[in-house]
């Protein structure tokens, strides 16, 4: 089954989320369920930088065949006018996104197409799995050439990673693209007079799936459906929701390189003295009576940080302390910045982007926070519970799915591995700080519940199998 990814980002080469981690990851683990899988990508500098054995496909000088680190077959597009950008691949130094991403990322859809149409005559793609806005012309760009053929040319499989960034243009992009006319329509890729990049995923894909099972349930409701709810509700017998996985070669704290002291679920005194080495580093009281909390994230209004920042005289007050590296939104970023300076002995933030601290702080932390207003799935609470971390997130998205509140009864069932609050409420948060609190004091209790996390099994193995049946199905 010859399956190609089609993405913007891939760990380690260019990454500025959990898209570049999955993409990273999904590969190797559909290869162990018998996908013949190549990855499409746009040829940034970083990516070019990372791929081995680059050469360009005869008669097609702007496409290069190469290898991934690790070993996974690539073609990158090498349209230097348009990809040789360093940095983000989305948006320039001043923040903001590139006035030519609608021509940047529908090449990225165009070559998808043409790669199962037979331009690499060494290999065709049977399936097309785009990954968010970025690929999201691809499956239109196949069903128009189902119509010039007059036959299906490859299936195709939409993954939503984020609702929330859908590539919307205006309608003089229109021209561009090379589409059949037809094709701006309410039932295409039409969004409120423009045109809508992941709307067209949502609606020519064979499948279209996302991160979580409660994920794809939320986003065929108003509240979470970003305006696209209608469409997901009329797609709702092709959607479904696979959960993402975590890539054990790069998070594993018995043999992580980046953590200053290894350790397993039997051996949770080298976890202290990795949060001791993490008190030091960054200037902290070394205590140990209160629990140490974790953030690392994009500082954004959907990672719920404005109710860290209003909870932090709670968690100050009962001797906790706060570690945050992440950036984004400047007033999020000052908010913690001046937070630290305030409290040095117990709070420090690093604003920037650090994969080596990320790995610091996801093991020297007691609790890691992900307090999201929504939460497609979630990777940084699954790295949490797999070092030991108990997380402490909101019930949304793939959040709901993966940790279980220290409830009493959860306690008492054997169930609990972290602290689960409803409603994007203040009062609600500071109840399952407290909760964090209750339990450190216990501490045996405590460490039952670490172990409990640490055993629990979020691989990619399941999720490589469920997109495995998904392509089967897809097949003639
Ligand atoms: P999202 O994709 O919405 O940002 P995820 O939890 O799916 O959220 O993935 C975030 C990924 O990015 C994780 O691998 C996390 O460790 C990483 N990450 C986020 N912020 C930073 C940062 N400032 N430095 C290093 N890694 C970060
Ligand atoms: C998005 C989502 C995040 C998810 C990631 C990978 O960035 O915000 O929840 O884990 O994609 O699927």
């Amino acid at each position: 089954m010859r399956v190609l990814q089609v993405c913007s980002e891939i760990y380690p080469l260019l990454k500025t989320g959990g898209l570049a981690d999955v993409a990273g990851a999904l590969p190797q683990a559909l290869h162990r369920h018998g996908c013949d899988v190549r990855v499409l990508l746009p040829a940034f500098p970083a990516i070019r930088r990372g791929v081995a054995a680059q050469q360009h496909l005869a008669g097609h000088p702007a496409l290069i065949r190469g290898q991934l680190p690790d070993g996974t077959t690539c073609y990158l597009i090498d349209a230097p006018e348009l990809y040789e950008r360093e940095g983000n691949p989305y948006s320039g130094p001043d923040g903001r996104a590139y006035e030519d991403n609608h021509r940047r990322f529908a090449l990225l859809g165009r070559v998808a197409c043409l790669l199962a149409e037979g331009r690499d005559p060494d290999w065709s793609a049977q399936i097309v799995h785009g990954h968010d806005w970025h690929a999201g012309l691809a499956p239109a760009y196949l069903k128009a050439a189902w119509r010039t053929h007059g036959r299906r040319v490859a299936a195709s499989v939409h993954t939503v990673h984020n609702l929330a960034f859908q590539g919307t243009f205006g309608l003089n992009v229109l021209g561009e693209l090379q589409l059949p006319a037809d094709f701006y329509q309410q039932h295409g890729l039409e969004f409120h007079g423009q045109v809508s990049y992941m709307k067209a995923g949502l609606h020519y894909a064979d499948r279209v799936t996302t991160v979580s099972p409660t994920y794809a349930r939320e986003i065929q409701g108003e509240e979470q459906g970003c305006g696209l709810d209608g469409v997901l509700r009329a797609r709702a017998a092709d959607l479904s929701g696979i959960l993402n996985g975590v890539d054990d070669q790069v998070w594993n704290p018995l043999r992580d390189p980046l953590i200053p002291h290894r350790y397993g679920a039997g051996d949770l005194a080298s976890k202290r003295l990795c949060r001791s080495a993490l008190q030091q580093e960054f200037g902290l009281a070394p205590q140990a009576q209160a629990p140490l909390f974790g953030i690392v994230s994009r500082l954004t209004e959907q990672k719920g940080v404005n109710l860290v920042l209003a909870g932090l005289p709670d968690l100050l007050a009962r001797g906790g302390q706060l570690v945050v590296l992440g950036s984004g939104e400047p007033a999020l970023e000052g908010g913690l910045r001046e937070a630290a300076a305030v409290h040095p002995r117990s709070v420090a933030v690093r604003v920037g982007y650090d994969e080596n601290l990320a790995h610091r702080i996801v093991a020297g932390a007691d609790v890691l926070m992900v307090p999201s207003r929504f939460e497609p799935c979630g990777l940084t609470q699954l790295y949490a519970l797999k070092y030991g971390t108990l997380p402490l997130v909101r019930r949304v998205g793939g959040l709901a799915d993966t940790v279980v509140d220290s409830a009493l009864e959860n306690l008492a069932e054997g169930s609990a591995t972290g602290f689960v609050f409803e409603r994007f409420e203040q009062t609600d948060y500071v109840a399952a700080l407290r909760r964090a609190f209750a339990l450190y004091r216990r501490e045996g209790e405590w460490r039952e519940v670490q172990q409990r996390a640490m055993a629990q099994d979020f691989g990619w193995n399941a999720a490589a199998a469920q997109y495995a049946t998904l392509y089967r199905r897809l097949l003639p």
